[in-house]
């Protein structure tokens, strides 16, 4: 270990950067076997101290901006989270000509492409596996370990919160308020936590996947994002009386017309092992044209485990730090001039199946005239459930075979015109998540 230590200053203290911090410190000899050099932690930013960390003998400054301009660094790792300040920041240490490490998927997905090209122009690497489902190694597993493939799909579960909420309600009965509040306290939740159960965050961590996968520029704004606070106890029971789970799923496939980007509750069957991943636990399934499906399980938040995927970045920015550009794992898999302009496709476009549910006034004929729409929109059924109830209306679910999204607007418009329906048509979109 001859050379001299390669100096890293972190930004943001919190959840993530303490953990940074921590796991540095405690495993440094190790990571530094591993890195080839001694990889010190020279300056930390941020607005206060963080009681679970013994900074002794570190730099600290409470403007972020003065580690981004410190030519003593090498490396800056972004921890504070959020847009604005992020993106300038991180821009700032590009800028400054430094490598960057961040765990931020809200400024990678919607400011990657800038950042990339930024980082291209000074020769600098921006590393971000922290980026998408914490702790798991996914973003080197699509990036490397797949490089071979044609990715066909991908389906994760990238949002421990809202898997948590679904898991709890299920499971123990428990409010979504209650799950959400423990979310919170155990440090999982985002700051805003409507995008954690609406499906921002996730749909974050899926666009960067997709672009990973099939090598198309980060394309936030084109993500269909449907959260999981209308899922009802009811729901989740027919599901399980039909043989699924709900589970509230990033997918992205690669179809002839184009890129499906989506984010929304869906049921899977319940003996596939990604529906039994429950709790604040991550998983990603990849179905890919040489290797088959693969599936990539961990923990999807926390402070050590996410700390965990920082520092495996840090790593791999020390062992390439004298490779130029052209030598190194470009930032979206593919070579930035060999991305690809194949369109994302909007929902409507969109191919899949469907469990329906209503409320419908018990008598001669509602059924027939359901599925006379049905089938006039060329849905075919796959299962029904009517529940005989002493009331005057009885739910009806219905399992369908896969159409295209639009055509399905259209008969659940006409099924809520119906005089004998009651109130919405609830629609939960089906996967069955086979490998072609
Ligand atoms: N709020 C996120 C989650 C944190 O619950 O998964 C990790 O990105």
């Amino acid at each position: 270990m001859g050379l001299k230590p390669v100096k890293v200053g972190i930004c943001g203290l919190g959840t993530v950067g303490s953990g940074t911090f921590n796991v540095l410190k405690r495993n440094q000899e190790e990571i530094s076997r591993r890195a080839g050099r001694i990889i010190r932690v020279e300056q930390v930013g941020a607005r206060r101290p963080n009681p679970n960390c013994d900074t002794q003998g570190v730099q600290i400054s409470q403007d972020i901006f003065e580690v981004a301009r410190n030519p003593e660094i090498d490396i800056i790792v972004e921890l504070i989270g959020g847009y604005d300040t992020a993106r300038e920041l991180v821009l700032t240490a590009i800028e400054h000509g430094k490598h960057v490490v961040t765990a931020n998927k809200a400024l990678i997905a919607e400011h990657g492409n800038e950042i990339f090209e930024a980082a291209q122009r000074k020769n600098v690497m921006v590393a971000f596996e922290a980026s998408v489902a914490g702790g798991i190694p996914i973003v080197k597993a699509i990036r490397e370990g797949l490089a071979a493939n044609s990715i066909n799909w991908l389906a994760g579960i990238i949002n421990g919160t809202g898997n948590f909420i679904l898991t709890e309600m299920r499971d123990k009965g428990r409010t979504f308020e209650d799950v959400l509040a423990e979310a919170q306290l155990l440090g999982y939740a985002e700051a805003d936590p409507t995008f954690d159960v609406e499906g921002i965050d996730a749909a974050h961590k899926l666009t960067i996947l997709a672009s990973l996968a099939y090598g198309v520029p980060l394309q936030f704004k084109k993500a269909y994002t449907e959260g999981i606070s209308r899922i009802t106890t009811e729901d989740v029971n027919y599901a399980e009386e039909l043989g699924y789970r709900i589970k509230h799923l990033g997918i992205s496939r690669r179809t002839e017309a184009g890129i499906e980007l989506r984010v929304h509750p869906t049921l899977i069957p319940e003996k596939r092992l990604i529906a039994n991943v429950d709790g604040v636990m991550n998983a990603i399934l990849v179905d890919a044209d040489a290797v088959g499906p693969t599936l990539y399980y961990g923990a999807g938040a926390g402070s050590e485990p996410t700390a965990s995927a920082v520092i495996a970045d840090l790593v791999d920015v020390v062992r390439t730090m004298t490779a130029d550009r052209d030598n190194r794992v470009p930032h979206l898999a593919f070579h930035p001039s060999s991305l690809s302009d194949l369109p994302m496709l909007p929902m409507e476009e969109v191919t899949t199946a469907y469990y329906l549910r209503m409320l419908a006034v018990d008598h001669p004929g509602v059924l027939a005239e359901v599925t006379r729409i049905l089938a006039d929109e060329g849905i075919s059924i796959d299962a029904i459930i009517q529940k005989g109830t002493r009331e005057q209306q009885v739910p009806i679910i219905i399992l369908t075979h896969q159409v295209q999204e639009k055509r399905m607007n259209a008969a659940i418009a006409a099924i809520e015109g119906l005089p004998e329906i009651a109130g919405e048509v609830t629609r939960i979109r089906v996967e069955q998540l086979d490998a072609n």
